[in-house]
């Protein structure tokens, strides 16, 4: 990196959500198990589990849809470096407008381009298809926040946000999905998240402290590990759900 680069843009993570290597590679079994011929990934970024799950998976083909496109490119790099690409699409694409459904539907850390977890949950149901399979990953209350820790939290963040985990269940459940697995992440792998997440700015300040640039990305890692060390951590989890919907009558 020369001294005119900024930080780097997520280059220190493997998946843009907090999971450890171990749960990530159940994951990708599970997913791969069921042989689905057709996935989705909607919020994809680069698509890490889209990548594993179609590469281990001959014949399926997938679709990740972001509204980000430089993590779309990373995602069509290392599908090209899977030898996937033919079977691996990236669309830039809004994910609530997305209408096409699939027998693998993945949406992880993405929620908010619905609404809630629960709303979410709602809204990528009809894009399951009959005996398919949704995972679903996003933040969950571990405990209802107090007013105090809300305000140490990203600005505007509300008690009403995340759910707790069973209502988050509930819902699933309620528009018709079962749960295959439930998981809720150690505090390890929110850490890990966090570390790796802020590696991009700490890594360079440490390379460029003299940088007209370094004051500014000094605050903004600032700002961030505030919120992660004084404000979610140990009050906001994320859980995984592995959800399917019965075949058809
Ligand atoms: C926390 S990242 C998770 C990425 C990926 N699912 C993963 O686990 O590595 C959330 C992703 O959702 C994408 N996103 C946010 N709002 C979106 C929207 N309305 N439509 C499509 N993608 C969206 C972001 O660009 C980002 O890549």
């Amino acid at each position: 990196m020369t001294s005119h680069d900024g930080p780097s843009r997520y280059g220190h993570l493997d998946c843009n959500s907090p999971i450890a290597a171990w749960r990530f590679d159940r994951q990708v079994e599970e997913c791969a198990a069921v042989a689905p011929e057709t996935i989705l990934d909607i919020g994809c970024g680069w698509g890490e589990l889209l990548q594993r799950v179609t590469e281990r998976v001959p014949g399926a083909r997938a679709v990740g849809i972001d509204s980000d496109v430089e993590l779309l490119e990373r995602g069509r790099a290392g599908a090209a470096r899977r030898g996937i690409a033919d079977r691996v699409e990236f669309v830039e694409y809004q994910g609530s407008d997305w209408t096409e459904p699939a027998d693998l539907v993945i949406c992880i850390g993405a929620a908010h381009a619905f609404g809630t977890g629960p709303e979410a949950i709602a809204a990528l149901y009809p894009l399951v298809k009959p005996g398919g399979r949704l995972v679903f990953g996003d933040g969950v209350w571990e405990r209802v926040p107090t007013e105090a820790q809300l305000a140490a939290m990203w600005p505007g963040t509300g008690a009403g946000d995340f759910p707790l985990l069973p209502d988050l269940v509930d819902a699933a459940v309620e528009v018709g999905l079962r749960p295959l697995r439930v998981e809720s992440i150690e505090q390890s792998e929110w850490d890990d998240f966090e570390s790796e997440f802020l590696a991009d700015k700490e890594v360079w300040l440490q390379q460029h402290p003299g940088d007209p640039r370094a004051a500014e990305i000094r605050a903004a890692a600032d700002a961030h590990r505030a919120w992660w060390l004084r404000g979610h951590r140990g009050v906001l989890g994320f859980a995984y759900l592995t959800l399917g919907r019965a075949v058809a009558l």
